[in-house]
């Protein structure tokens, strides 16, 4: 069976992630902590490669990810995932066909997810246990 990757297609993966991150810098709170991307064109190219591999696609850049590092530095909480997760959900229905998707939001759920267990984690491991 092919990957998620292949069936949507790069072009479209990156055309997905172009129209979201436009998105998010119009929005008035998840706007503000992307201030700090100074090189557009390489950050776009960068999370393109990201959902690319994650869905299933062969690496081809050798761009060295520290997604915990960079989200806990950038101002990552809670209240900001749940607005990039329906922002995201919305742009992933509006662009592709319904199963593909669901079959890539499941994915950045899951990443979600985790990003919100480190999140609880950093702020107090006592909590981490009961809240999560
Ligand atoms: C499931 C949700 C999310 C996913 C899958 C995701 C994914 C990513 C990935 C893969 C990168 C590149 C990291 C690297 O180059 O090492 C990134 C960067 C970034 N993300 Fe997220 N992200 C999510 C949610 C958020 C949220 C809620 C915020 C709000 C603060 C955020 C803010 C940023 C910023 C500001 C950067 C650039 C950081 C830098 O280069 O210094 N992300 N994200």
């Amino acid at each position: 069976m092919q990957a998620v990757a292949q069936q949507i297609g790069q072009a479209q993966v990156r055309a997905v992630v172009t129209e979201f991150y436009s998105r998010v810098r119009a929005h008035p709170e998840l706007g503000v902590p992307f201030q700090r991307v100074s090189d557009w064109p390489h950050h776009l190219d960068i999370l393109t490669h990201f959902w690319w591999v994650t869905l299933g696609g062969e690496k081809y850049l050798g761009h060295r990810y520290e997604v915990t590092e960079r989200h806990l530095a950038a101002g990552f909480t809670p209240a900001l995932l749940d607005i990039w997760l329906a922002l995201f959900t919305q742009t992933a229905h509006e662009m592709l066909p319904t199963e593909m998707a669901d079959a890539w939001l499941e994915r950045a759920q899951r990443i979600g997810k985790s990003l919100r267990i480190l999140y609880v984690w950093q702020q107090d491991p006592t909590r981490a246990d009961r809240e999560l």
